[in-house]
């Protein structure tokens, strides 16, 4: 059988700026992160925070919400779920599915509400409420590296993408010895 051939398809590279790895040396870079993610945040923006427990995820929500202008304590929202915060440039959900044994609790919950409005929605273990959970439109994951971390951040959406641009660009490759 001859088979169709569609070389643009294959070597199409991934959308440009939508995937960035960063390492995190300590707690205070994975906050700076968080921090300088807060300026690309617009209203109805869904990320997923993953990693393991103790990767930093609260961590890069804490670093968000200081930059957001959150003066007071970011609490977990391991044991309520949910924890709202009304910031003068936008709301903003932080969700901890971690406790959900199943994912319809998400359902009983009443948490769809929260996705369908303005506020922005950072999720820590999504995969608890999946597939009731709305997908993201950007997914950070933080990975042990030793002591330290690393982020990968990964654009869904043309939205999440744009969320990427405010961070700094990428050091420019090494000139090659001619
Ligand atoms: N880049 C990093 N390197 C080393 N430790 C970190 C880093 N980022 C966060 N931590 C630390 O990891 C611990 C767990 O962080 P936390 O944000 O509560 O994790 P999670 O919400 O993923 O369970 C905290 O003590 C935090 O200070
Ligand atoms: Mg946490």
């Amino acid at each position: 059988m001859i088979q169709p051939v569609h070389p643009n398809h294959d070597s199409e590279p991934p959308t440009p700026g939508a995937h960035r790895r960063i390492p995190l040396a300590d707690a205070t870079a994975t906050e700076a992160l968080g921090g300088q993610l807060a300026a690309g945040l617009r209203p109805g923006l869904v990320i997923y925070l993953q990693g393991d427990l103790g990767a930093g995820k609260t961590t890069m929500a804490r670093g968000m919400l200081r930059a957001l202008g959150h003066a007071g304590k970011v609490k977990s929202p391991t044991y309520t779920l949910i924890e709202p915060y009304a910031l003068s440039r936008l709301d903003l959900y932080h969700f901890d599915f971690y406790r959900f044994e199943f994912p319809e609790e998400y359902l009983e919950a009443g948490l769809d509400e929260y996705f369908s409005g303005h506020g922005v929605c950072l999720v820590e273990w999504p995969d608890r409420a999946a597939p009731h959970v709305p997908p993201p439109d950007l997914v950070i994951q933080l990975d042990p590296a030793g002591d330290e971390r690393e982020a990968t951040l990964d654009a869904r959406t043309e939205a999440g993408r744009s969320c990427l641009t405010t961070l700094p660009p990428l050091p420019a490759p090494p000139a090659a010895n001619s």
